[in-house]
């Protein structure tokens, strides 16, 4: 009988990501997945170590698989990702009877560290890689829409921001295979996806110097029945082969703007989009590209997290307030009209009433589109638990917090306000919560857009006039 497995996934569309690289791997390894806890032979829970309360939730679902386990005891849980890494052993010597500790980088590991945990013993494997990719693993999609796909393009962070346990958990910032990408891209398009989103933890910094499997875009090439040949010539080791053959491939030097045009060569009607930025490594060569190409999408994600100097530079993020304005007003030069969000952090270490204002003046004078606020959570070990007190008040941090939310709000509002009366194209993804049989789907500036709709399927794009706006949704009806 075929092992069945139950998984549960937390934090950032990265981890998303990932378990659909476990469930390519363990489909592999002869399983199979399920979405009832209770049929499961094996309960993974890939997580989260951002903030301390990403790290609750995760604890308090390891209680609700320990009463599972406590009924059937064959069943194996295993802790993935993020807290895997930060916890390691640790998370054993839990009260929460988990037998399987895996994280980021060691997935391949899973079939083996599966059979030791299955004989009863408990199984462990946190080492970080400085290579490892995932390149030559297809993803499982495990709960896609059908329309949008996330693609990993690297993996860890080099950057270390004082609050950030990112670097320690994901380890260092290494770029997969462009030619590897480029191929998923173009799979994933002909299954009759229409967005891909390229990932990482800072876009900006993708660096590919090598030789690039297969970087032609266009499938009608001989070069998919080449590499088909060659590993059926190769055999066992047909990966390593199809990677690295020095004969089909030239020396290629490729930073995030040549590999989000190679991505968004592959097909006028495949829309592309990226995340995350980092603000100092944001250039113009991307931005041109971007305004080259339609079906690249009209969003740029950059996280600010402070709008004030002093509290970046303790923040160690590598710019300044001004130079993170000149990067906006490059952005509505090159790209007028492009959306905005960003990520912003209420109450970091020394946070000081002006420096905060500073933070609410900057919102302003951007306008974001959207955005994720936090209060700031001390994470261990990182630099800021290391040399800076977390000294902002809880109640301050909440009122600021507070503040930034409220002020998002009135912005988002009248980010969407200003587009009643326009016709937007939709890339339309399913149907809308409410009202019953109406349709949703996103703007190029990734705007939800709800629409009454009868004959329109998940992956159609259509143009939507709109006639109403709340302050996360657009509200319109169909151009005919
Ligand atoms: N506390 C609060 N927010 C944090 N983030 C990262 N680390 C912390 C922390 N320790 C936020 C940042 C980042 C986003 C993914 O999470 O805003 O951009
Ligand atoms: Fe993603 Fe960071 Fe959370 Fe890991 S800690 S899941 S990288 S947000």
């Amino acid at each position: 009988m075929t092992k069945k497995y139950y998984i549960e996934t937390y934090g950032c569309q990265m981890n998303v990501a990932d378990s659909e690289i476990v469930a390519s791997i363990l489909g592999e390894a002869g399983y199979e997945p399920v979405t009832d806890i209770r049929l499961a032979d094996l309960i993974l829970v890939n997580t989260c170590s951002i903030r301390e309360n990403a790290e609750q939730r995760v604890w308090g679902r390891l209680d609700l698989f320990r009463s599972e386990k406590k009924k059937r005891p064959r069943v194996v849980v295993g802790v993935l990702g993020c807290m895997a890494e930060r916890l390691k052993e640790r998370l054993l010597e839990s009260d929460k009877m988990v037998d399987l500790v895996v994280g980021p980088d060691a997935y391949r590991d899973l079939p083996l560290l599966l059979e030791t945990a299955s004989s009863g013993h408990s199984a462990v494997n946190v080492l970080l890689s400085r290579e490892e990719t995932y390149a030559d693993i297809s993803p499982v999609r495990l709960e896609s829409n059908g329309v949008s796909a996330f693609i990993s393009i690297m993996r860890g962070c080099n950057n270390m921001c004082a609050y950030c346990v990112v670097p320690y958990v994901r380890g260092a910032e290494r770029s997969r295979d462009p030619g590897t990408i480029v191929r998923e891209a173009r799979d994933i398009f002909a299954q009759g996806y229409r967005e891909v989103t390229l990932l990482g933890q800072n876009v900006n910094s993708y660096s590919w110097t090598g030789n690039a499997f297969n970087l032609n875009p266009d499938p009608s090439t001989a070069e998919d029945e080449d590499s088909v040949s060659r590993s059926a010539i190769a055999g066992k080791n047909d990966t390593v082969v199809m990677l690295h053959d020095p004969e089909v491939n030239n020396m290629q030097n490729i930073g995030f703007p040549e590999l989000l045009e190679k991505v968004a060569s592959i097909d006028p009607l495949l829309r592309v989009r990226f995340s995350t930025s980092h603000p100092k490594d944001l250039s113009d060569d991307l931005l041109k590209v971007m305004a080259k190409h339609d079906n690249i999408c009209r969003h740029i994600h950059l996280p600010v997290q402070s709008g004030s100097s002093t509290v970046l530079a303790r923040m160690n993020r590598k710019y300044t307030r001004e130079w993170y304005l000149g990067r906006i007003a490059a952005i509505n030069s090159i790209l007028p009209g492009c959306s905005l969000s960003t990520d912003i952090i209420a109450g970091f270490c020394g946070e000081t009433e002006e420096e905060h204002q500073e933070t609410l003046s900057l919102m302003r004078t951007v306008g974001f589109d959207f955005a994720y606020m936090f209060k700031y959570s001390e994470r261990p070990d990182t630099r800021a638990a290391r040399l800076m007190k977390d000294d902002v008040p809880e109640r301050v941090k909440t009122r600021r917090l507070n503040e930034i939310i409220a002020l998002q709000n009135e912005l988002s509002a009248s980010s969407k306000k200003a587009d009643i009366g326009k016709i937007v194209r939709v890339l339309t993804e399913g149907k809308a919560k409410k009202p019953a049989g109406a349709m949703m789907g996103r703007t190029s500036g990734n705007k939800v857009v709800v629409f009454q709709a009868d004959s329109i399927r998940p992956g159609d794009y259509v143009d939507v006039i709109v006639t109403r706006s709340t302050s996360a949704t657009l509200i319109g009806n169909l151009v005919q």
